[in-house]
């Protein structure tokens, strides 16, 4: 007599046990709001990188591969730091930027603009550096070359790292899933990895060349569907699915068959 077969009928997604349902669960809501996070970071600060609401290709290239015709002080004053100053002030500001921004006139005017405006964010104790000292304004009024390779490097890992890990659980908990086809099942599963990988080198091969940032768009887009499609499949057969009470059998075993 089989008895393992019988046994192990409850090994799968609307099947399991509810301590363990209830840790999937759990886990499929927090990397849910997560993910929901991720998008609302990305508009925050990629997003309105090029001074326009909403992600499109130019944010991703002002980014990575950066404004080589302008500077990071200027690109942010028609940004994120737009709102922060006055339009006079403004002018100003990227006039002295464009005319080199030198010394004598950063002692006579621009210093001053800067206390008024920018140093109680930007101040001594600010870790994107001191607005009150010359050498800092001067290193943001150069041309903006986008992202640094450290902030590149970092980035990276932490992405490669971080999402993996999402990844691997999320797939893990889909391979107990039951009526999708092995193939399916197998390419639902490595897709959200060969798109984080697209994504991460997209990032390297836009800083190096601009065309490349729609495979930036691609990655990112790409494994947030997947991912998405696989969550609710997910959440669908632990929580409604498994309703009927019907067994469902061994999801692994059933994968084995051809
Ligand atoms: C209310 C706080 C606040 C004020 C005021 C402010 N900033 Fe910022 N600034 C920030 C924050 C937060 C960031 C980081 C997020 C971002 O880049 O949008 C930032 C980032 C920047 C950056 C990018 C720095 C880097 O190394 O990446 C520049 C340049 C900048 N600000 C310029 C200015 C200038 C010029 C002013 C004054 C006209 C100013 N900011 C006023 C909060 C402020």
């Amino acid at each position: 007599m089989n008895t393992t077969h019988f046994d192990q009928a409850w090994f799968n997604l609307p099947n399991l046990p509810t301590p363990v349902k209830a840790l999937f669960v759990g886990y499929l809501l927090a990397i849910g709001l997560g993910l929901c996070m991720a998008g609302l970071q990305i508009m925050q600060t990629h997003g309105k990188a090029d001074g326009k609401a909403g992600l499109s290709l130019n944010d991703i290239i002002y980014s990575y591969y950066g404004n080589r015709s302008g500077s990071k002080l200027e690109s942010k004053l028609n940004g994120s730091m737009k709102t922060m100053s006055t339009p006079e002030s403004r002018m100003q500001i990227i006039q002295w930027v464009r005319n080199g921004s030198s010394r004598t006139e950063w002692d006579q005017q621009l210093n001053k603009i800067f206390q008024q405006e920018c140093t109680h964010c930007h101040g001594p104790e600010s870790a994107m550096g001191d607005f009150s000292r010359f050498d800092n304004v001067k290193r943001l009024a150069e041309t903006n070359e986008g992202a640094s390779i450290q902030a590149l490097i970092r980035s990276s890992h932490i992405h490669l790292f971080g999402i993996s890990f999402i990844f691997f659980f999320l797939g893990f908990i889909f391979s107990f899933a039951v009526g999708v086809p092995g193939w399916l099942k197998i390419s639902a599963i490595l897709t959200p990895f060969c798109f984080l990988i697209a994504d991460i080198l997209s990032w390297w091969l836009t800083k190096w060349s601009p065309g490349f940032a729609w495979l930036t768009l691609i990655g990112g887009i790409g494994y947030s569907i997947v991912a998405g499609i696989m969550w609710i499949i997910c959440m669908y057969q632990m929580l409604i699915l498994s309703r009927n009470k019907k067994l469902y059998g061994n999801a692994w075993q059933a994968d084995l068959e051809p």
